[in-house]
């Protein structure tokens, strides 16, 4: 293969990469890994130089449409990187990623008798996103795009529809926009931090309809109360009458080696939004209130987060844990941890942000929960301080009534449990683990260790929250052996 730009055609589409690329190979073995191509599909395509092992190639012409193959709703679709799977039929999108699960748990499926259940599917398939994050930028000759990255690059694309979120998001969108025409405001540059406009944050409480909009700006300059008005106007614009919208600026101050801090106001509306939570699990139907702010995680798709749980918590048995106690980690704002607490004794969250446990704490008020307590700090070192004292002076802890938990459930970030927690967790050796992850790469890897560690997996059930994209949530269940 030439190191240098090259066609290649008549290449055949085998499989998908872990980002839901296209990938093929040439006569050589080489990889080559294409955008917008699927599997079955015979393409030409252009290649580039080889990097890392890796030929990138851009798709010119489909010879033979793979009968995977779907028409994308949205006309951005080839070229935004918001989602990668709309040209794919969504029976084989729950397939593929039900073979990524498969794959990652390879070893275990074949020598265990692990429970694995089918994929549970998306009610909606559009318009599903409860929180979308928008980019402002410009171009060398001054022009504005506000909407999502372009697939592969780090160019804005202006988005008019973006279908995975309901139209008034993008309604929002192209109004802000037209403010942005009316000012000569330049937008935030990440190579030179230079600039103003950095971003526009939407969410909606899905079972509420509560708006809410942010628009995150450098420290360069203060807005005016016109320029304020003016946008409030814009984004009014975008919404009906008497739709409930709250508006915020964030004033995101990043400077090097400090930590990046950020200066929110509340210009209109309300402080925060309400989501509820419809949760059917262990033969009940529990409701919850969350309040959302506009720095707070919410699980960015309401209907098949409330899915997620139920289903997770449906593998507990409700006799066995009315007397546990049960840590919730990684909790965000402990939704999990809240539902939970109608059915245990006691539930200890612990959560990093600050933010989301300071609005935990606001939303056991809301639910008026009394057997909940969040802990603000790192998991494993908050573990660690819990395991080595029980009569932790921290005031923070002072009214904690630690007991050894008997079920543990964890729900953290990409990368997985990292070694601190695990040693921990397998210290605590609850009965019980259910492990939510969105990465189910790190999570058969963690899952290796505890089952290394006295611990059997018993159900494996992929869940879909994020259609047309390559994304997954699974949910393992382990107990100890
Ligand atoms: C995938 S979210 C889960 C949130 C929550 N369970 C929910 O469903 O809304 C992961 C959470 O872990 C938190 N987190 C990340 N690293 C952490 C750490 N080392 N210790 C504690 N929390 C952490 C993040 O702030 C985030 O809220």
């Amino acid at each position: 293969m030439s190191q240098k730009k090259s066609l290649i055609s008549e290449i055949t589409i085998e499989k998908f990469s872990k980002k839901g690329e296209g990938v093929a190979f040439d006569d050589n073995g080489n990889k080559i890994v294409i955008d917008n191509a699927i599997i079955g599909d015979v393409i030409v395509a252009e290649l580039k130089k080889k990097r890392k092992g890796i030929i990138k190639g851009f798709l010119l012409e489909i010879l033979t449409k793979s009968p995977l193959r779907d028409e994308p709703k949205c006309s951005h679709f080839e070229m935004c990187g918001g989602c990668r799977w709309q040209n794919l039929k969504y029976i084989e999108q729950l397939k593929q990623k039900e073979n990524f699960v498969i794959q990652s748990f390879h070893d275990f499926i074949k020598t265990t008798n692990v429970e694995l259940h089918k994929i549970l599917s998306s009610d909606e398939i559009f318009e599903y996103r409860n929180k979308m994050e928008f980019s402002f930028s410009q171009n060398q000759k001054k022009t504005k795009f506000l909407g999502l990255i372009m697939k592969g690059k780090r160019f804005v694309i202006d988005i008019e529809r973006c279908y995975l979120a309901p139209a008034w998001f993008s309604k929002v969108l192209i109004e802000v926009k037209n403010w942005w025409e009316k000012f000569d405001f330049s937008a935030f540059n990440y190579f030179n931090g230079e600039g103003l406009l950095r971003s526009l944050t939407i969410k909606e409480g899905k079972n509420t309809q509560d708006k809410m909009v942010m628009l995150t700006l450098s420290d360069e300059k203060i807005l005016s109360s016109i320029e304020k008005e003016e946008l409030i106007q814009y984004i009014l614009n975008g919404i009906n009458s008497d739709d409930k919208i709250s508006i915020f600026l964030c004033v995101q101050i990043a400077k090097k080696s400090q930590k990046t801090t950020f200066d929110v106001q509340n210009i209109y509306g309300q402080k925060y939004i309400t989501e509820i939570l419809k949760i059917n699990t262990l033969n009940e139907n529990i409701e919850l209130k969350f309040q959302i702010g506009p720095m707070s995680f919410f699980q960015p798709n309401t209907h098949m987060a409330q899915k997620l749980y139920s289903t997770a918590l449906n593998y507990l048995d409700k006799d066995e844990i009315k007397n546990s106690v049960v840590f919730d980690l990684y909790s965000g704002t402990g939704t999990i941890g809240m539902i939970l607490s109608k059915f245990v004794k006691k539930v200890i969250a612990i959560e990093l942000e600050k933010d989301a446990c300071e609005m935990a704490k606001e939303n056991m008020k809301l639910n008026d929960i009394k057997n909940f307590e969040i802990l603000n700090g790192d998991v494993s070192n908050i573990l660690d301080e819990l395991i080595s004292s029980k009569d932790f002076k921290n005031p923070d802890f002072e009214n904690l009534d630690f007991a050894k938990p008997d079920l543990v459930i964890v729900d953290p970030p990409r990368c997985g449990l990292l070694e601190g927690a695990i040693k921990n967790i397998l210290k605590i050796l609850p009965q019980k683990i259910i492990y939510i992850s969105c990465n189910p790469i790190t999570q058969a890897e963690d899952i290796k260790i505890l089952t290394e560690n006295g611990y059997k997996l018993m159900i494996l059930h992929p869940v879909d929250q994020f259609s047309h994209t390559f994304h997954i949530e699974n949910i393992a269940v382990l107990k100890r052996a």
